[in-house]
């Protein structure tokens, strides 16, 4: 399938990743408590992404190695014992923001330049 990632840029801040998600901060920054996704590339799998892009909300019930990966990180950086919580990437777009098959690999391509 063909993607572009300049088509993934624009796909970036139209679909409103970029009110939540700085990208020149690395996953270990949650601010305001939104991981910075600078090296994405190496904290997760493309076939993971595109399901987290499809269906955070099942994504994050699966509880697997990555979300558990995300939440250690989320609680390193904010402090306080890891503890269930609710996915708020799952809960503010859900399933408003829905993206085509197309959209999802431009986004992958933009997101593993970073
Ligand atoms: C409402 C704010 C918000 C929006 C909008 C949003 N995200 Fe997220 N995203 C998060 C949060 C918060 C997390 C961490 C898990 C959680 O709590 O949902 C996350 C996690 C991720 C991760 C995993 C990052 C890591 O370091 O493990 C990726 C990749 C991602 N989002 C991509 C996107 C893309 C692409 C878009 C646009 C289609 C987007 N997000 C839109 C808040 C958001």
């Amino acid at each position: 399938m063909f993607a572009d990632p300049d088509v993934g840029q624009k796909l970036f801040k139209e679909k409103h990743c970029a009110l939540c998600h700085k990208i020149r901060n690395p996953g270990t920054v949650f601010a305001p408590v939104c991981p910075g996704l600078q090296g994405v590339r190496h904290r997760h799998s493309k076939d993971w992404v595109r399901k987290w892009l499809k269906d955070p909300a099942a994504v994050w019930a699966g509880n697997g190695a990555d979300v558990q990966d995300i939440n250690a990180r989320y609680f390193r950086y904010r402090g306080g014992k890891p503890k269930a919580r609710k996915s708020f990437m799952a809960t503010i777009i859900g399933k408003k923001v829905v993206l085509t098959n197309e959209e999802i690999e431009a986004l992958i391509d933009y997101l593993w330049k970073l």
